[in-house]
């Protein structure tokens, strides 16, 4: 009975901690920092459960039967998800060869969907009516107030012992670069090699090709902004940036939305009210773009994720379809 309960808290708990994690990267304003602390609390509220759930674990595995495999296997990915989680937010480590810890833990945790899944249905368990009784509603909130505690505790010891993770943007990102562009990173979502673009013959193309710019006529807008590119790798970077904001190139086009494309064929789609706060940048920190940031010309979109900076920008124009039609997270 209590491992009934026990399963189906974790079941709660897993799924909030996926969806608070996904949202943390479509958010861009302050509200983040609420939608990262949620995250955290719930992830060791997870940690909480453990020791009721090394139970119930204990006695199905002395029971050989099939699903093990898938048992044992989410248990691995789950509990390397969790480490790579603690170890991202102390900052001690920040990087295991190519991969960050950040990295680690979001890879893990999204193999542990479909093992996850497998689990539950091998492993099935029916939820009922008394399921939310007023008391296993209090013992709910009991876990969230430990996970709460926890989170609390972590935050704490970090700060008293001047760790690394105790400067940590509300989105969870380190800063590395700021101000030294040549010290950002360099990470792409999907494409993961560099575009070499030669400037000479590269031209932006605007409005289906109605106008193009080569670069150095863009450079010459002068429009300045300064804006903070926060990576979903875990790492965030201020930097002033120059080239042409978007009104300027778009003036006069009407439409409900802006889509910026890369030469790669990746895009992504904004408000067309947005055109005055976003910056198609041929510059930066007083220096061109390099090839890894995007060269000739990458956009510049302060308040969104990374993965809406477009790099290597071929084409901008504007659509009747709105901005949310596009997948949340980009797959072309
Ligand atoms: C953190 C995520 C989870 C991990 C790491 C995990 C791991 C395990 C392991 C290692 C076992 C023992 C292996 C076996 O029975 O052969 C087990 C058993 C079981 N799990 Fe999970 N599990 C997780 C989440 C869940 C969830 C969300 C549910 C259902 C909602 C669930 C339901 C069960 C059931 C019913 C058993 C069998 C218990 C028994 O027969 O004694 N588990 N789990
Ligand atoms: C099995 C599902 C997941 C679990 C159990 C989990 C658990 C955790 C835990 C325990 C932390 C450390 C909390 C803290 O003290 O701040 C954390 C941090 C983090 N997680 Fe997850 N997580 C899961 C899935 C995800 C997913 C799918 C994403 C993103 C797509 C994500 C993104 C993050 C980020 C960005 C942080 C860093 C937050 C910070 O630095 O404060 N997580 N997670």
């Amino acid at each position: 009975m209590a491992g009934r309960r026990t399963n189906l808290a974790l079941l709660a708990l897993l799924v909030l901690a996926f969806v608070t994690g996904l949202v943390s990267w479509l958010v861009g304003s302050a509200l983040v920092r609420w939608v990262v602390i949620a995250h955290g609390i719930v992830g060791l509220g997870i940690v909480v459960l453990a020791p009721w759930k090394r139970t119930i674990a204990r006695r199905g595995l002395a029971r050989r039967r099939p699903g093990r495999g898938t048992a044992i296997a989410l248990a691995v990915l789950i509990v390397s998800s969790i480490v790579a989680a603690i170890i991202h937010v102390t900052g001690i480590v920040r990087s295991v060869g190519t991969f960050s810890p950040l990295g680690i833990h979001v890879a893990t945790a999204v193999a542990a969907i479909a093992v996850g899944v497998a689990h539950i249905l091998q492993r099935p368990v029916r939820p009922r009516m008394t399921d939310l009784s007023r008391r296993n509603l209090l013992r709910s909130g009991a876990i969230l107030g430990a996970g709460a505690a926890g989170w609390l505790a972590l935050a704490g010891v970090l700060r008293a012992t001047g760790a690394r993770g105790a400067g940590r943007r509300m989105t969870g990102s380190f800063e590395t670069g700021s101000g030294v562009p040549t010290g950002m990173p360099v990470t792409q979502w999907l494409h993961d090699s560099v575009q070499e673009l030669d400037p000479a013959s590269w031209r932006l193309h605007v409005l289906d090709g109605a106008r193009t710019y080569p670069v150095d006529e863009l450079a010459r807008f002068g429009d300045t902004l300064r804006a903070t590119l926060d990576c979903t790798g875990g790492w965030f970077a201020e930097q002033e940036w120059r080239g042409a904001r978007l009104d300027r190139l778009l003036d006069g086009a009407v439409g409900e939305s802006i889509v910026v494309r890369s030469v790669t064929g990746y895009s992504r789609r904004f408000p067309r009210s947005d055109a005055s706060a976003l910056l198609l940048a041929t510059h930066v920190g007083g220096a061109p773009l390099s090839a890894g940031h995007g060269a000739p010309a990458r956009l510049v979109a302060p308040g969104h994720r990374g993965f809406w900076w477009v790099k290597w920008v071929a084409a901008i124009d504007v659509s009747d379809e709105p901005w949310w039609w596009q997948p949340p997270f980009p797959l072309t």
